[in-house]
């Protein structure tokens, strides 16, 4: 096997490290942690409900959402995990969807972890990625109208709004906001 083959098929290879966290590829074996992400009423509430009930549905959802992703893309939602435990806090990461042009950036965290700058770590973290590995020049991100916490770190990361949306064209309005050219958000790279 040529040297770094396994890289990429291993969900346990570290995808990004920083300072608190890592970020590797969620895999089925997330299903217990990602039945109880996926139905956090905030998530219900601004993300949307994926139907997820059992570890049936959430190895479904791996398989469908974040593998298929990773296998035609290179990327997508990444398992958040504290660097000190290797406990999954939340996800992040990029996602390609057919209803907007470019890449966009998603996250979700277990509320017991909000409010500590996770969100902002792991985040930052991705941009950088998307920046200088992926050579990606513009990102876009999208919230619920309301989803004040969101729209707050998204702010902090250098995003400004540009307009309403509906993704997809027949969803909920939304409010998309993009971020071209370098994002600095932990200083000069
Ligand atoms: C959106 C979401 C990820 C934001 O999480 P968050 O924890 O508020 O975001 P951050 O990581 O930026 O943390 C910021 C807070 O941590 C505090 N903080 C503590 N230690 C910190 C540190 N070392 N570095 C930075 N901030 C720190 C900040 O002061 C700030 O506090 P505040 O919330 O009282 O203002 C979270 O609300 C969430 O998962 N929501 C549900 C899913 C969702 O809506 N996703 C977005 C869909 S578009």
């Amino acid at each position: 096997m040529p040297p770094g083959s396994e890289a990429r098929t291993d969900p346990r290879t570290a995808v990004l490290e920083t300072e608190r966290l890592v970020l590797v590829r969620l895999s089925k074996d997330d299903a217990r942690f990602l039945l109880e992400l996926l139905n956090e009423p905030s998530f219900l509430r601004f993300i949307g409900d994926k139907g997820v009930r059992t570890e049936a549905d959430a190895r479904l959802y791996v398989e469908t959402g974040p593998l298929a992703s990773y296998e035609r893309f290179g990327f997508g939602l990444w398992r958040v995990e504290l660097k000190e435990s290797g406990e999954p806090i939340g996800m992040c990461g990029l996602l390609k969807r057919e209803a907007l042009p470019d890449v966009d950036v998603g996250f979700a965290f277990l509320p017991r972890f909000w409010s500590k700058g996770y969100a902002f770590e792991s985040a930052s973290a991705v941009l950088a990625h998307a920046r200088d590995a992926l050579g990606l020049k513009r990102l876009l991100a999208i919230t619920a109208p309301d989803n004040a916490p969101s729209i707050r770190l998204l702010e902090k990361l250098g995003f400004r709004f540009e307009r309403m949306a509906q993704v997809p064209e027949d969803g909920p309005e939304v409010k998309l906001f993009g971020l071209t050219g370098p994002a600095e958000p932990m200083g000069p790279a």
